[in-house]
């Protein structure tokens, strides 16, 4: 896999999930073509194994010779979590913590995991697109169209604890024009900055919740892998293969249109208007924490953990 530019194996050695950098340290093949041995990753062109911390333990071709100081892939932090594997690239930078999702441990709810699909585009613009209130009647006709929805709200967003968060009613007059099986209802987001996102929908159908939690791994500056959760309680009549086939139609209706979104990277040049708050206010966050990460960990993590509760509700 690949985060932030870096080539990474994701191996699991012995019961333990490891990430190092997918290079072996003899003649650089990549590691991802090894085999795993035990507790050990074989380096697939000459053999040599890597332990649990990225150190070569054993050099086939001369096992009798001590081990270069320099023959080791160096390893990250990581934690699988969500069944996820969350890799932290530089271990000094402690101050960020798995982001937040509302009903994974809940009893009575059954999760699905979907498979994961790749974007080209900045992880940003995932979120943003996850996020926008206003491309509903154009993006998505049939699925989550309805006419009244092209004016849409405008919340208030606060800042809390590293989440964005706000929540939309949609107009009542929607209930009138909804697609069938729309899942449209009450929206409550709360957003772990910077690439996560919880949403919790009350549906106006039922009242019943779900939650759709998502995260977007940026690839680099212009790809992003992303992995989404559906959680719903658990019900005898309620396949999974119907809750996965409606987000695939959702997502194919937007993935032409974020693609053609150009460049990949979001830009100061774009032209914001009222109803783009969310957007507007994630920029705004987002800026802030680059600028303070500059600057070095405490100051990001100053940033991150601002409390800002918007007076416009
Ligand atoms: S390149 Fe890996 S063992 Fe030679
Ligand atoms: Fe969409």
């Amino acid at each position: 896999m690949t985060l932030l530019g870096r080539k990474l194996v994701v191996a699991n050695l012995g019961g333990r999930i490891v990430a190092m950098d997918d290079r072996c340290a003899h003649r650089f093949a990549a590691l991802s073509k090894g085999t795993v041995v035990g507790d050990t990753l074989r380096c697939n062109y000459h053999g040599w194994k890597y332990d649990t911390e990225g150190k070569v333990v054993n050099i086939p071709a001369c096992p009798e010779q001590p081990i270069p100081k320099k023959a080791c892939a160096t390893s990250y932090d990581c934690e699988v979590k969500y069944d996820l594997v969350w890799v932290r690239l530089d271990s000094s930078w402690d101050c960020t913590d798995i982001p937040y999702f509302s009903e994974w441990d809940a009893p009575g709810m059954r999760n699905l995991v979907v498979p994961s699909y790749t974007w080209n585009t900045a992880a940003e613009r995932r979120w943003e697109n996850f996020t926008d209130l206003s491309h509903f009647a154009f993006v998505h006709p049939g699925t989550l169209y309805d006419p009244a929805y092209d004016r849409p709200p405008i919340p208030a967003v606060d800042r809390v604890e590293g989440e964005m968060r706000f929540a939309i009613e949609p107009p009542p007059e929607m209930l009138e024009n909804l697609p069938e099986n729309c899942p449209m209802g009450s929206f409550t987001y709360r957003c772990s900055m910077p690439f996560s996102i919880n949403l919790k929908i009350q549906l106006y159908r039922d009242a019943t919740a779900f939650t759709l939690w998502t995260t977007s791994c940026p690839i680099d500056d212009t790809h992003c892998r992303n992995f989404l959760i559906i959680s719903r309680a658990q019900k005898d009549d309620d396949p999974d293969h119907a809750h996965a086939a409606f987000q695939k139609l959702v997502l194919q209706e937007d993935q032409p249109i974020i693609e053609s979104q150009w460049p990949a990277e979001i830009s100061m040049d774009e032209v914001s208007i009222v109803t783009d708050k969310v957007s507007n206010q994630y920029r705004k966050w987002l800026r802030e924490l680059s600028m303070a990460a500059l600057e070095g960990k405490d100051a990001f993590a100053a940033v991150l953990r601002t409390q800002v509760i918007d007076e416009r509700r």
